[in-house]
């Protein structure tokens, strides 16, 4: 094997993390110029810019006109979770789960929240689950794209339109670079600092007229906090939907939403955030493709997410070593590049198995993937000249 010599050129930007993601092209700390700061978001200048986010997102996002948006605490997380808090129990529910994050909500449904009529219906790293498995007249907790095995849902055509249960969507790392079909969903949650580059801090709320319905004829056997409530004596709290946060919202993180919302209308909205994601995503495919020390870790193509894109190392000398030295391998490549300052946060996601996991969102550009593929070939041969040196 003749060892490569180091590229001549570098990612212009070498952010690649999965979350906080890349700032869009151009951001500047000059973008947030006009956050209103030291002034209250209940102020007209607060609320407007808090309805702005919303009425944005629903532009975007091509949000159905029912569909109530609202903008939540404590990120994706804290929004999924006032879902599972809020609707959950009326009726059984299946738990569908492939990676980390669909495995934290099976926790909080069995161990915290105790559910007893509760089915998990679950996949390893790299498969989904038989989704023919899944009855929707139960309600169905799922997540679109999986962020840390990169195996995502490749449309809405599982789920029935007449279905009598509530589906509820983690879409975090899927929303603004997959289309989500709202029809088939009646609670989709996710927060800013993934495709569109925002900040971390804040989580979205939308639910469909079923999801509200439920809100206002159920009342769960458990005490919810007041971060998680959503209704007040039995009605919804509309206010939520128009932008009055129940508590403190960052106007800072909020202007950096408004600011990656018109950067995403510039780039042609929904469709030109997906066709950049596609994009990206079709320079990692086409790399892994003629790299044979490289495989996809999601088994079927169509599963394969354009914004998590997880990799495996798959020579067959490194597949090989134990799992540790495997590990161990993949870190000191991932190690190698972040020390060269061409790509930061690529390592797999502590739970998965060993690997690389590339952001290819709408923020990324496909040139610096281009380039991020010769300095994956550059590291991986000097890693194994390394190795064998070692020997
Ligand atoms: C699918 C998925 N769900 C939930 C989370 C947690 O998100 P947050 O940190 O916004 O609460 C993440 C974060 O990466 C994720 O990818």
């Amino acid at each position: 094997m003749t060892t490569l010599s180091k590229p001549a050129q570098r990612p212009v930007n070498p952010n690649f993390s999965s979350g906080p993601c890349a700032k869009r092209p151009g951001w500047s700390l000059q973008a947030l110029v006009d956050a209103p700061l030291g002034r209250s978001h209940r102020a007209k200048i607060g609320k407007t810019k808090l309805k702005q986010a919303i009425d944005l997102t629903r532009e975007i996002l091509q949000v159905p006109a029912g569909y109530r948006i609202g903008i939540v605490p404590a990120s994706d997380t804290g929004a999924v979770e006032m879902a599972l808090w809020s609707l959950l129990g009326e009726r059984g529910v299946d738990m569908v789960a492939w990676e980390s994050f669909g495995a934290g909500w099976v926790t909080d449904v069995v161990k915290q929240l105790k559910l007893a009529d509760t089915r998990l219906i679950e996949a390893g790293y790299g498969e989904l689950p038989d989704l023919s498995k899944v009855d929707f007249d139960r309600d169905v907790v799922f997540t679109w794209n999986g962020t840390t095995s990169g195996v995502r849902v490749p449309d809405g055509d599982f789920i029935p339109a007449d279905r009598k249960g509530l589906t509820i969507c983690d879409a975090t790392s899927a929303a603004f670079a997959q289309r989500l079909d709202f029809d088939k969903l009646d609670v989709v949650t996710f927060s800013w600092q993934k495709v569109l580059g925002g900040e971390g801090a804040h989580g979205m709320l939308i639910l469909s007229p079923r999801a509200v319905e439920r809100l206002q004829t159920y009342k769960p056997a458990w005490p919810l906090p007041k971060i998680f409530r959503l209704t007040s004596g039995g009605k919804l709290i509309e206010g939520i939907f128009v932008g009055e946060t129940i508590n403190t919202p960052s106007m800072l993180c909020v202007e950096d939403y408004l600011d990656a919302l018109n950067w995403a209308k510039s780039v042609g909205g929904l469709d030109g955030l997906v066709g950049r994601a596609d994009a990206n995503f079709a320079v990692l495919d086409a790399f892994v493709e003629k790299s044979p020390w490289l495989g996809n870790l999601a088994v079927v193509p169509s599963t394969r997410s354009n914004t998590s894109v997880c990799l495996r190392i798959v020579d067959p000398e490194i597949t090989a070593l134990d799992t540790e030295a495997q590990a161990t391998f993949a870190k000191n490549l991932v190690a190698v590049l972040e020390k060269e300052g061409v790509a930061f946060d690529i390592g797999a996601y502590r739970d998965a198995p060993s690997g690389l996991r590339i952001w290819a969102g709408a923020t990324v550009e496909a040139s610096d993937l281009e380039t991020l593929t010769l300095w994956l070939d550059w590291a991986f041969q000097s890693q194994k000249a390394a190795l064998k040196q070692a020997a």
